[in-house]
């Protein structure tokens, strides 16, 4: 998909967490018509407009198979990409990288990954296709069919370190019901 597709996109609302829809596993994709082509077209304008470098439909509310995200996420904004029903279908190697996520706000810690995927998924066309990644892109495809299956990166950490997350998060909570 090209930048340019994006003109007629909407920003949608991020949920964030603890709220329910984020741990709720989003059903497939039976056909992929309009509605679903705008729904990416929506979220690939609101990934970049938070700036992210993936997103997934539980994110912004919709319970459908769908993640986006930017294909050389290191040059953010250069290369737009959907999958439809994504799924990995080989993975190997060991990797840690410091993650953050749009619905986990203020916290980023170390993830262990797999270095490299296989993943086949739908495009916007309906065809099935086949990405291999490497690098930040595995881990970003890794992130993203998590959110699907309603997990967040942060269940990947220590429980140490998740109440450390919950600790601060409910002090942030109370300090702007104050505010
Ligand atoms: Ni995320």
């Amino acid at each position: 998909m090209l930048r340019s597709d994006l003109k007629k996109a909407n920003k949608l609302k991020i949920y964030t967490y603890p709220d329910p829809v984020l741990r709720q596993k989003a059903r497939p994709v039976e056909e992929v018509d309009d509605e679903i082509r705008q729904l990416a077209r929506d979220m690939l304008y609101t990934m970049y407009e938070a700036p992210g470098i993936g997103l997934a439909a539980n994110q912004v509310g919709e319970l459908r198979r769908i993640i986006v995200f930017d294909r050389n996420p290191r040059e953010n904004g250069k290369a737009p990409c959907v999958l439809i029903n994504p799924e990995i279908i080989e993975a190997e190697g060991q990797v840690t990288t410091e993650e953050a996520c749009l619905s986990v706000v203020d916290f980023c810690a170390d993830v262990k990954r797999k270095a490299r995927v296989r993943v086949k998924g739908l495009d916007l066309d309906g065809n099935e296709i086949h990405l291999d990644a490497e690098g930040l892109l595995a881990v970003c495809l890794q992130h993203e069919i998590d959110h699907l299956d309603g997990i967040l990166f942060i269940d990947h950490l220590s429980a140490l370190k998740r109440a450390l997350y919950k600790k601060k998060l409910k002090k942030k909570l109370k300090k702007s019901s104050l505010d």
